[in-house]
């Protein structure tokens, strides 16, 4: 099933997230309808906060941008309960980043290129490896979901103030979107 996707300003993107368990209700259906929902989307990655769940399950496919980073190549991942530890010796680069939840807005973020990553998958089996390139910036961009951040929380204060406007009327639901969005219900767009 598709699923809306919950926009800036709405309380959801901003509460916590909670550790998943093997019990936690209808999850392998939780995390179909997040995949239906990104490639219904077109996204590369989407974390449950973006559906309206507060819950640590991020979902990632790359394999769209291989033309471009051939190591993306068939990579698809579901997190559960990820950690990240971010190498911050190495090299911090500049790349421009988007988000479902943040429609028709798109600016520069630094992130660090190599983070160690921890996780469980859809089985609950233990994860633990390096990763780098442009998937770390995916991974960093999606678990940051999960602690209530958002990649324009990142970026410079001169760009911030540029685009604060446009935020501001986008967390009123004044912005055009090409799929389903839930707005924050007291901006809700007469
Ligand atoms: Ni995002």
């Amino acid at each position: 099933m598709i699923l809306p996707i919950y926009i800036y300003g709405h309380p959801v993107l901003r509460a916590d997230n909670a550790t998943v368990t093997p019990d936690y209700p209808n999850l392998k259906e939780l995390i179909e309808n997040m995949k239906e929902t990104m490639y219904h989307t077109q996204g590369i990655g989407i974390a449950a906060p973006q559906v309206g769940v507060n819950a640590r399950i991020v979902y990632i496919d790359v394999d769209v941008l291989a033309e471009d980073f051939p190591e993306l190549k068939d990579v698809r991942m579901v997190l559960i309960n990820p950690v990240i530890d971010i190498d911050e010796e190495s090299p911090a680069v500049t790349r421009e980043e988007g988000c479902l939840s943040v429609p028709g807005i798109h600016e520069n973020v630094q992130r660090h290129e190599k983070i160690r990553l921890r996780w469980q998958d859809e089985e609950f089996n233990e994860h633990d490896q390096i990763v780098e390139g442009y998937l770390a910036r995916v991974v960093q961009h999606e678990c940051d979901h999960l602690d209530k951040t958002l990649f324009v929380d990142r970026i410079s204060p001169i760009r911030k103030q540029l685009i604060r406007k446009k935020l501001n009327n986008m967390a009123k639901g004044d912005v055009s979107c090409s799929y389903h969005c839930k707005f924050a219900p007291h901006n809700r767009k007469k």
